[in-house]
């Protein structure tokens, strides 16, 4: 790949809200769920730009707790789509050696496409290059509030002492636990919200928004959004002479 990246400073996680499906089908004047379909391109791109630069991480936000409350239509489209997808990419996910993992109250899924994706989880579960993270189904709030459970279940046993909870005892209990915090947070549509998605692990995160609708993102775009990571100054609360 020809880019001006610098390799040695990737982002160790890029996480993506896939947004603006709908808008690209009408402006086509197509209805909303080509939108979605034609977004499949865009996932390929961004997942194959990433394994080829080396990220560790990338995780897309595919399906949010609130998307439930959409049209029976649309919603039963995207998990159709889901389980065509994770079907037809599995050899592919084979190939460049990356393993799919999914965040989220995957319970609520319907059966088929729970039994699609934990097939796809386990056939690449030995994957080891890049960690490909689908949030389905997935509210943050509603992650730190099972995080916020299981402390006080433990708290309740005596598995742990009320003074000893720190960060990592929420890093350890999140969904994202075999994972390093969000670097790079990208949306695409130009919507500049943050959509109750991983709230805890954004907290240091570089935002990068882009006007670009989701079934138009390509690798030129995510290289753009890369390279205006890189030409920030992360100072993490220090000053920059500190760095
Ligand atoms: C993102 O595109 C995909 C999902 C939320 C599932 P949208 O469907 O939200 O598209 P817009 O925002 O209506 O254009
Ligand atoms: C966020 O997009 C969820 C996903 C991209 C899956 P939405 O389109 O659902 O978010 P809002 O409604 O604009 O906040
Ligand atoms: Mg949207």
């Amino acid at each position: 790949m020809n880019t001006t990246i610098d390799l040695h400073n990737l982002p160790q996680h890029v996480a993506v809200i896939m947004d603006g499906n709908g808008r690209w089908a009408k402006k086509q004047g197509l209805m909303r769920v080509r939108g979605h379909e034609k977004g499949a391109q865009a996932v390929r791109d961004t997942v194959e730009t990433c394994a080829e630069l080396g990220i560790k991480n990338l995780t897309l936000y595919a399906f949010s707790t609130e998307n439930w409350k959409r049209p029976k239509l649309e919603v039963d489209t995207l998990m159709k789509l889901l389980v065509s997808s994770l079907r037809k990419e599995l050899p592919t996910l084979q190939k460049n050696n990356i393993s799919l993992k999914a965040v989220g109250s995957l319970q609520l899924l319907p059966i088929s496409a729970k039994k699609q994706l934990d097939e796809v989880i386990e056939a690449t579960s030995h994957n080891s290059r890049m960690n490909l993270t689908l949030a389905l189904s997935y509210g943050s709030r509603e992650e730190l509030i099972a995080v916020i459970k299981k402390v006080a279940s433990k708290v309740k046993t005596n598995e742990i002492d009320v003074e000893d909870i720190d960060q990592d005892t929420i890093n350890n209990l999140l969904y994202t636990n075999y994972m390093p915090d969000v670097d790079l947070l990208i949306r695409t549509s130009g919507e500049q919200r943050i959509s109750n998605f991983l709230l805890w692990q954004i907290a240091y995160a570089e935002l990068y928004f882009t006007e670009v609708l989701w079934p138009d993102f390509r690798k030129e775009h995510l290289i753009e959004a890369i390279e205006n990571y890189q030409n920030r100054e992360r100072r993490f609360g220090k000053t920059s002479e500190q760095l």
